[in-house]
């Protein structure tokens, strides 16, 4: 019988996250650092479903069900196993690959015998470490102490050629199994191998299930290079792993995970007390690794090098991040820092309050494209604001924009008309922004542009999400269902943008051509885009006539709950705004007003649609 290989199924795992998964089918609310929901397995009122994104598993406190992804698809749906990996296969788009049970057997145990011989190789190199002076002085040396050697499993390579390859030969493993994980390397003339790592100081690297999948090296002089890292293998791939993970993940429940370059920088920082830092390896951040994150902490701070290289890589991290709707900052260190020098030099409680004082998004490019442009000649003026009216077009709480307009134009002196002219591309768009009435309250809660008060920085719950997928799908599949819903809800009132965008698409069909083409829609997007689309329209939500409205009123219900929520949130902020800001003009006393008689009917609003 064919078996999906254990890779394939760990890829599955990992690509589908359970948080997510799970919200396709029941509504989940954050509780602390899990998410919480009415138990689909069993009939109860208060909730005691849980779904924890850090260990990627749900559990039922009130029945007793629990399990993985894979477990509560094939539970939920009543699906074996295979139709359930494939069913999450496809949802991400991953190819699956049928293996027979003895080649998936034949590769578990490698895969284990690997994980063995990296283990092996790691306590040799630690027991080395303590018998070498010069090695382990460079790390006194370094002010590196004893509990945080044996925390990081911190070793030694010796400077000779066969060592290792001797050492693990006397303990059973073959030469190829050694070259598979790259701690040994053929010789040119083929007569053998010889050990990668000689002379350096060695740092395992562990995953979160606590296997060693590879090393890094640092010599103890000044030879090149001055890292050298394991290569990927079955057991290692750099790209989907951080430094220190394992232990940062412990220290990260419910609170932050910070990001910094090196191995050194984690070690400092945890020899200081700081232990919840992980570091890419030797590699730039990628989109697997910030996923990986997120599954052990919502909150995440970027600290790398002050050098040009360090500002640019953290600019690149701060778009990956974003692009999967997490928050983070940066800490910025002094020119010339590293995370590492830093807190050696000024300690645990300095590093902290650099913490503290991090910057956002757009503090962090007005910093970023500072350190680029010359402010003091007028064409570093103009590049430095084009670059940071480019961050500004994309920000969509007004005030917020005309917040940092202010700044840019006390920095640069550029007058904040010009500035404006730049963002919005000389049209007079602005100018309707900026009469302080509709700028604040505006005719958006009486229908028209509605989008310009939602913020963008919102992330969006996946319980919300998903109502708004399943909206679309069922106006979508239903004429009638488009009839009852145009009345109450209109394209401007999805908050995800594409979904919004579909929802045009699909009402202006309806409006002119009576129904839906569906190629029309998937014409008009690409890429990632049109994979979301292509799911909701996919999507065949099987409900007789009266379940359908009943499900649509749901929907709409959870939807605009979430929208008041927003705005309310959005209209605390700029009150809090005009309070603490100590000119106040006339202008800003009348919307202050309006300001708060809005919220107090948004309140009351709420506590209606609950
Ligand atoms: P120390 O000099 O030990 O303090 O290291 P550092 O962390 O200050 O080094 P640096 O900022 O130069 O490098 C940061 C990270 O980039 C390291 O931890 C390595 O992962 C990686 N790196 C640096 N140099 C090399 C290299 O020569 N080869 C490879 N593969 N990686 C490197
Ligand atoms: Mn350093």
């Amino acid at each position: 019988m064919p078996y999906y290989s254990e890779d394939d199924i760990q890829r599955v795992i990992e690509s589908n996250d359970i948080v997510d998964v799970v919200s396709e089918h029941i509504e989940l609310k954050r509780a602390g650092s899990n998410y919480k929901g009415l138990c689909p397995f069993h009939s109860e009122k208060t909730p005691s479903f849980m779904v924890s994104p850090s260990k990627q598993i749900y559990h039922c406190f009130g029945c007793g069900e629990g399990g993985d992804v894979i477990g509560f698809v094939m539970k939920h749906l009543g699906i074996e196993f295979p139709e359930a990996l494939e069913l999450l296969a496809d949802r991400t788009s991953i190819q699956l690959e049928k293996e027979s049970s003895q080649e998936n057997n034949e590769k578990n145990n490698k895969r284990n015998r690997l994980f063995d011989l990296n283990r092996d190789a790691a306590r040799y190199f630690y027991n080395n470490l303590r018998k070498n002076r010069v090695a382990y002085n460079y790390l006194l040396n370094r002010g590196i102490n004893d509990n945080t050697i044996k925390a990081f499993g911190i070793g030694y390579a010796y400077d000779t050629w066969e060592d290792l390859l001797n050492h693990l030969k006397s303990k059973g493993y073959q030469d190829s199994e050694m070259a598979d994980v790259g701690l040994i390397i053929e010789r040119k003339n083929k007569s053998g191998h010889y050990d990668r790592f000689r002379n350096r100081i060695m740092f395992p690297i562990i995953n979160t299930k606590g296997k060693v999948i590879g090393f890094g090296g640092r010599v103890i002089d000044d030879s090149q290079p001055k890292y050298l890292n394991s290569p990927d293998s079955l057991v290692f791939a750099k790209g989907n792993n951080l430094y220190n993970l394992n232990i940062a993940k412990k220290y990260s429940r419910g609170n932050d995970i910070i990001l910094v370059e090196g191995y050194m920088d984690v070690i400092a920082l945890f020899n200081y007390g700081i232990k919840n830092c992980v570091a890419s390896l030797g590699t730039a951040f990628t989109p697997n690794q910030a996923k990986l994150l997120k599954r052990y902490s919502n909150e995440f701070y970027i600290c790398y090098d002050s050098d040009t290289a360090g500002l640019k890589a953290t600019d690149k991290a701060f778009d990956i991040f974003k692009e999967l709707g997490i928050d983070v900052k940066a800490i910025v260190l002094p020119s010339g820092k590293d995370p590492d020098d830093f807190i050696k030099e000024y300690g645990k409680s300095a590093f902290l309050r650099l913490k503290n004082n991090s910057l956002n998004f757009i503090d962090f490019k007005i910093h970023f494209y500072k350190s680029i442009y010359d402010l003091t000649q007028l064409e570093g003026k103009i590049g430095f604001t084009r670059e940071i009216a480019k961050t500004l077009k994309n920000v969509k709480s007004p005030v917020e924009v005309d917040a940092y307009i202010a700044k840019i134009s006390q920095e640069t002196k550029i007058s904040t008309d010009a500035i404006k002219n730049e963002i919005y591309g000389g049209t007079n768009n602005y100018k309707n922004k900026t009469n302080p009435k509709d700028k604040y309250i505006s005719n958006k809660y009486r229908n028209n542009n509605r989008e310009r008060i939602i913020p963008v920085k919102h992330n969006l719950e996946p319980g919300h999400l998903n109502a708004e997928r399943n909206l679309l799908s069922l106006i979508i599949n239903d004429k009638k269902i488009y009839a009852k819903v145009k009345e109450v809800f209109t394209p401007s009132d999805f908050l995800n943008e594409i979904n919004r965008q579909i929802a045009r698409l699909v009402y202006g069909m309806y409006e002119e051509e009576n129904s839906v083409f569906e190629d029309k829609i998937i014409n008009s997007f690409e890429g990632e885009n049109l994979e979301k689309v292509q799911s909701i329209i996919n999507t065949n939500i099987q409900l007789d006539d009266r379940e359908k409205i009943k499900a649509v009123d749901d929907f709409i219900g959870k939807i605009q709950r979430y929208n008041l929520k927003i705005k309310k949130d959005e209209i605390k902020k700029q009150i809090e705004e005009i309070v603490s800001n100590n000119e106040k003009t006339e202008g800003d006393e009348e919307t202050f007003k309006l300001l708060c008689s809005e919220l107090t009917r948004i309140e009351r609003e709420l506590k209606f649609h609950r």
